[in-house]
């Protein structure tokens, strides 16, 4: 946890240190043993932000399960959600009639997350259930459905565990909050 690192630079405090994240992603892997049982989910990853906490989630799991992943893109500023949204890459993996597992890093706005299952909805699963490592505390996103939540944060612009600013800050091994001078900086 070393602020001096060139990775960490820009970084104004730790949110959730290493530690308390691996705690908690093992509670939830044992809460998703639980529910799906004998069954073999679908974990759809949202990338890019979603790769972090996916592979350490499915190592977690004890469970048989199958992966597969979807690029979203916003359209907009660098920090904020515009609520449109595009697919860069769609699922391999045909889902009619399977149970999908929706892993998300953060709900923010929630806008991306109703877009997808829209669509994923659309395509007659068994069942959709949406985990998401992070969500913040604001009336936008209380009406989304997310079935687990990792941690609820404030509503502050928050890198790293996949996370990014600009594209960086996503192999920080914990979840910061950015110096507000480095998210005025043009080029980070
Ligand atoms: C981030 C994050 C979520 C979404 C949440 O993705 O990974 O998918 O924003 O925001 P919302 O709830 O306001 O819609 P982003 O589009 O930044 O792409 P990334 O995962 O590649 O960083």
């Amino acid at each position: 946890m070393n602020l001096d690192q060139p990775r960490g630079r820009g970084v104004a405090r730790i949110l959730i240190d290493e530690e308390r994240l691996q705690a908690r992603i093992r509670e939830m892997a044992a809460e998703l043993d639980a529910h799906y049982g004998k069954d073999e989910p679908l974990l759809v990853g949202v990338l890019n932000g979603a790769v972090t906490f996916m592979t350490d989630l499915m190592r977690a799991m004890s469970i048989h399960v199958v992966i597969d992943f979807m690029a979203v893109s916003s359209y907009g500023a660098s920090t904020k959600s515009s609520g449109v949204v595009r697919i860069l890459k769609d699922l391999g993996e045909e889902i009619e009639g399977r149970r999908l597992l929706v892993v998300e890093d953060i709900v923010d706005s929630g806008l991306t997350l109703q877009y997808l299952l829209d669509v994923l909805g659309r395509r007659n699963p068994k069942d959709i259930r949406v985990v998401a490592l992070l969500k913040k505390v604001k009336a936008e996103a209380a009406s989304v459905q997310v079935d687990q939540v990792g941690f609820t944060i404030p509503d502050e612009f928050v890198v790293g565990y996949g996370l990014d600013y600009a594209g960086r800050y996503r192999n920080l091994p914990y979840v910061a909050v950015l110096d507000p001078a480095t998210l005025n900086e043009t080029e980070p």
